[in-house]
């Protein structure tokens, strides 16, 4: 049997007919496959980063257990800034959204609050910010990991967010409004008076109220924060506390009854939406839903890729060239989920003639294995997986096409044949890219500086030129808005790697913070380019020099 990895019948009858999909679950757990993941067709960087930073990321380091910070939990800071940056949507003209305008929205008094700058110098320090997922994408995320660190429902995850580069319209609903007002602010942002109910009940189950930024409802100067509930996690304690009369959410039963929208939103509706969250499954299910429409809120024509909701498999990272004495040699990795350690996985490539490969592929068996380290999301779900490595050594002059993979779990299953849906994974071209074995990533030992020397060989001569495209997250500014530096820089001819086998080298030192890196060459006349090239999967050699 080849296992076509994109089989669209299967993922459509999962889809569709749940009862049929619990029958094709069953028999393939019988023949040994727990789980049948989704892949996507290679390359795509927005989905695998996205996959990336959702699965094997390192925001639950963060969040992981609801942890306290200025008297409240950083959780409750990261939910609290994704609904104020989405709260400027307008459902009527399709503007605003979650798009990051929050970095331009602080000095407003419906933003006040340490937490916004904290969630947003969370967000600058892991790095987390390329050309295609920003800022919006990371403060979406970051509500995600938020409601899982705090023992909520685990929200399907969407990247492709459009990051703004000016405020929004002041539009964040503020506790002396009344009810109408709020009913009024929440259709605007594409929810029903129902919908407001769940939204703000899932919001506020973290976190509390601010003594010192809101001294007109917590009038008490004792009280540094006033929790919306008795209990730390997401669940439903806020609502049920509620109901039984023995809340201290200062935004129901606070001294001003002008301040009191929580009660005004609970009871809006007889207190009928409330009783049905007493169900924790139903409180649950209704936040996934709901935070998971908020932080898809977006403005028009911008685009969200398929929600994720469980890790693709068969990941493919990105290839590393390196050209030395006729001979290429390619390596990548793949990730495969579930573990099994008689699997085999071997790399399989063709040339770029055809004639000198066998046909039925080169071969290259996988050089080693690690486990896969998943986020706290991954771990949540249970995930095991393994990464299996390769390094392909390929004739220069011949070199390579496409490759890919025959997977054996050598349990007497046939092997599945792993080829991006049928055209293998295809190297658009060998004449521009950066030489992971000449590239360096050097410390200067007088002054601690650290940089990455970027090698790029060129299939031509010293007439070609080359030029690099950075995204640099690691932004100078010390407030936000922090923004993604993109620069392009015109590489020179390296001294230290003479030209050899018709490959001529340039060089450029780029920050080690770089995280995704475009290469433009011109061979006389004629370009190529190597786009969003991944830098985090680099394995330079590092060198001291003083
Ligand atoms: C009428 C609507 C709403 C009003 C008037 C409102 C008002 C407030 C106020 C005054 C605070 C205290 C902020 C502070 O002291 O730092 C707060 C906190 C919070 N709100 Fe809302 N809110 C509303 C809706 C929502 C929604 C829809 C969500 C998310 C789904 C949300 C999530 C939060 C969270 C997580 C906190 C705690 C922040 C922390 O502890 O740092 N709120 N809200
Ligand atoms: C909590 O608030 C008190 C009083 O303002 C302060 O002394 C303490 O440092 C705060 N704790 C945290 C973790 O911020
Ligand atoms: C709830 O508490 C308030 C204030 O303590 C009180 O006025 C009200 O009668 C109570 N309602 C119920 C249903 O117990
Ligand atoms: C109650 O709150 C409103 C809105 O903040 C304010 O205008 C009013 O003065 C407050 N009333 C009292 C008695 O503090
Ligand atoms: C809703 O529940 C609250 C809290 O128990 C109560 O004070 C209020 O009177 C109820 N409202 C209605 C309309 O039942
Ligand atoms: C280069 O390759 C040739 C033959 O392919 C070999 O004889 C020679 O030793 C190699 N040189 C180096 C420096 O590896
Ligand atoms: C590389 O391929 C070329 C063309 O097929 C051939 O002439 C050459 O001998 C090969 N080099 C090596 C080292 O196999
Ligand atoms: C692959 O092998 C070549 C030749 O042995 C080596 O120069 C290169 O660094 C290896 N690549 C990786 C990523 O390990
Ligand atoms: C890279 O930095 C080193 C050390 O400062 C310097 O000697 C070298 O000229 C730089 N290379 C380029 C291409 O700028």
């Amino acid at each position: 049997m080849k296992l076509n990895p994109n089989c669209p019948k299967l993922s459509y009858m999962v889809q569709s007919f749940p009862l049929l999909y619990t029958r094709v679950n069953i028999i393939l757990t019988l023949i040994g496959y727990a789980h049948s993941f989704s892949t996507f067709q290679w390359p795509n960087p927005q989905l695998r980063y996205a996959d990336n930073q959702l699965y094997e990321g390192s925001m639950g380091i963060l969040v992981q257990d609801c942890p306290s910070r200025e008297n409240t939990t950083i959780p409750a800071q990261w939910l609290r800034i994704a609904y104020h940056d989405m709260s400027t949507h307008d459902i009527d003209d399709g503007s605003g959204g979650l798009d990051a305008s929050i970095q331009y929205e602080l000095d407003r008094p419906q933003n006040i609050g340490q937490g916004m700058i904290d969630s947003l110098n969370d967000f600058k320090a892991f790095r987390i910010a390329t050309p295609f997922f920003g800022m919006a994408d990371t403060i979406a995320l970051g509500a995600v990991f938020a409601v899982a660190g705090c023992g909520g429902p685990l929200i399907p995850f969407s990247a492709g967010r459009v990051d703004a580069t000016e405020p929004g319209p002041e539009t964040v609903p503020e506790p002396q409004q009344d009810l109408a007002s709020h009913t009024e602010a929440f259709r605007r942002q594409g929810f029903s008076p129902t919908e407001m109910i769940g939204l703000v009940a899932c919001g506020h189950t973290l976190g509390g109220v601010r003594q010192v930024d809101f001294p007109l409802i917590v009038t008490d100067t004792e009280d540094v924060v006033q929790s919306f509930d008795t209990t730390t996690n997401f669940d439903n304690a806020v609502v049920s506390e509620y109901l039984q009369n023995t809340t201290q959410n200062i935004l129901v039963v606070g001294p001003n009854v002008t301040t009191r929208s929580d009660f005004r939103i609970f009871a809006s509706d007889g207190n009928v939406t409330m009783q049905s969250f007493l169900s924790s499954d139903t409180f649950a299910e209704t936040c996934k839903d709901l935070i998971g429409r908020m932080i898809n809120t977006v403005p028009n024509g911008v685009t969200l890729t398929q929600p994720i909701s469980e890790p693709f498999d068969y990941v493919v990272s990105e290839p590393l060239f390196s050209y030395r004495n006729g001979t290429l040699s390619m390596a990548t990795t793949l990730r495969v989920m579930t573990e099994n350690p008689s699997r085999t996985v071997t790399m399989l490539w063709a040339d770029r003639q055809g004639s000198s490969c066998p046909p039925s592929g080169c071969t290259s068996p996988s050089i080693s294995t690690q486990e896969v380290v998943f986020s706290l999301i991954g771990n949540l779900q249970g995930l095991t997986g393994t990464r299996y490595s390769f390094n392909a050594t390929i004739n220069a002059s011949t070199s390579i096409s496409k490759f890919w993979f025959e997977i054996n779990e050598n349990d007497g299953s046939d092997p599945i044949v792993v080829d991006n849906g049928g055209p293998g994974f295809v190297i658009e071209q060998d004449s521009v890219f950066i030489d992971n074995s000449r590239s360096e990533n050097v410390l200067l030992s007088s002054s601690f500086d650290e940089y990455r020397k970027v090698v790029v060989a060129v299939r031509g001569d010293t007439s070609s030129s080359v030029s690099i495209t950075t995204s640099d997250p690691n932004s100078d500014a010390s407030a936000p808005p922090y923004l993604l530096t993109v620069i392009t820089t015109n590489l020179q001819l390296d001294d230290s790697n003479p030209s050899e086998g018709g490959f001529t080298f340039f060089t450029v030192n780029i920050s080690e913070t770089v995280n995704f890196v475009s290469i433009s060459g011109n061979i006389g006349g004629v370009s190529y380019v190597q786009e969003n090239f991944d830098m985090t999967v680099v394995n330079f050699a590092f060198v001291t020099i003083s």
